[in-house]
């Protein structure tokens, strides 16, 4: 095998590597989301509830995400990876993304006479 494809090869891995890790699957997120009980506070399908605010549809980037669950000093509490691993965390991202926006209103005949 040439060094080029070797490099190749290994670079191909990397990157689905990568990709693997990066995109979380949306039916495991729902679970997840469901079982830390997220949906309490930010509603079953991320809308927002009584004490938390919307987190779908566009949720926030999965760094970001990250970020804020794992260090919340606010009215959240924090999740630590011992309780919410980074790969349901991820799983979770995918579930928000997976939320379809609202139909525009002037698409529902209903709401325009
Ligand atoms: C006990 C209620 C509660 C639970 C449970 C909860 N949250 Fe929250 N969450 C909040 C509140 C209140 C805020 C706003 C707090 C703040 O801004 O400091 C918030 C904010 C957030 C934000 C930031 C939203 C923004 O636009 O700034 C994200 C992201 C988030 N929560 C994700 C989650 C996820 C994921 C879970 C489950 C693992 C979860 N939350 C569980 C109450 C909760």
């Amino acid at each position: 095998m040439s060094t080029e494809l070797r490099f190749a090869l290994v670079l191909a891995g990397i990157l689905f590597n990568q990709a693997a890790t990066a995109a979380g699957s949306a039916e495991k997120g729902k679970a997840a989301y469901v079982q830390h009980g997220c949906w309490q506070c930010h509603g079953f399908a991320g809308q927002g509830g009584v004490t938390g605010p919307k987190l779908a549809p566009n949720p926030m980037p999965p760094e970001a995400l990250s970020a804020f669950v794992r260090n919340t000093r606010g009215a959240m509490p924090p999740y630590q990876a011992a309780i919410l691993s980074d790969g349901d965390l991820a799983d979770i991202h995918a579930y928000l993304l997976s939320i379809p926006k609202a139909p525009d209103y002037k698409s529902i005949p209903l709401l325009n006479h």
